[in-house]
């Protein structure tokens, strides 16, 4: 089974939506292996967001994600990494078709509720950098039978 690497950012831990992001991805059928809330470091925003070093919004990035508590997460299922992005909608949440989570709660690029993997190499290395192995458990839910 697949997992992919979900956090609620800053603004969706402080606007309240923690529980309404956790509970989209459970009424899909996707289960939940991974939880934690936390402070990003600077240092662990850096690596996590090193794809975009250099680039002109790099620096407001880091100090909106390390700016408060956020949610991170792994989730598993059936082509959850794709399937996640498509919930989440586009980055640009004016962009992010209505119903998905940033089309419904976002506005700013800058404030764009969550992050997902974007393919199955970042979930590895981001589910990597957040999540020691022993914090991921492998569990049965009887729901399973009726999702798959
Ligand atoms: P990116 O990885 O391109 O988007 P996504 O989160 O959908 O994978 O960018 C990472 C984050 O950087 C994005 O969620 C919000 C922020 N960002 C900006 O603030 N301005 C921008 O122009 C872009 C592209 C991203
Ligand atoms: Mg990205």
């Amino acid at each position: 089974m697949e997992r992919t690497f979900i956090m609620v950012k800053p603004d969706g831990v402080q606007r309240g939506l923690v529980g309404e992001i956790i509970s989209r991805f459970e009424k899909r059928g996707f289960k939940l292996v991974g939880l934690k809330l936390m402070q990003i470091s600077r240092e662990l925003a850096e690596t996590h967001y090193g794809e975009h070093k250099g680039k002109p919004f790099f620096e407001g990035l880091l100090n909106f994600i390390t700016s408060g508590p956020v949610v991170a997460m792994v989730w598993e299922g059936k082509e959850v990494i794709a399937t996640a992005r498509e919930m989440m909608g586009a980055t640009n949440p004016l962009k992010a078709q209505p119903g998905t989570i940033r089309g419904t709660y976002g506005i700013d690029v800058g404030r764009n509720v969550i992050h997902g993997s974007d393919s199955p190499e970042s979930a590895a290395r981001e589910i990597a950098l957040f999540f020691k192995e022993e914090e991921l458990l492998s569990y049965e839910k009887t729901l399973d039978t009726w999702i798959y």
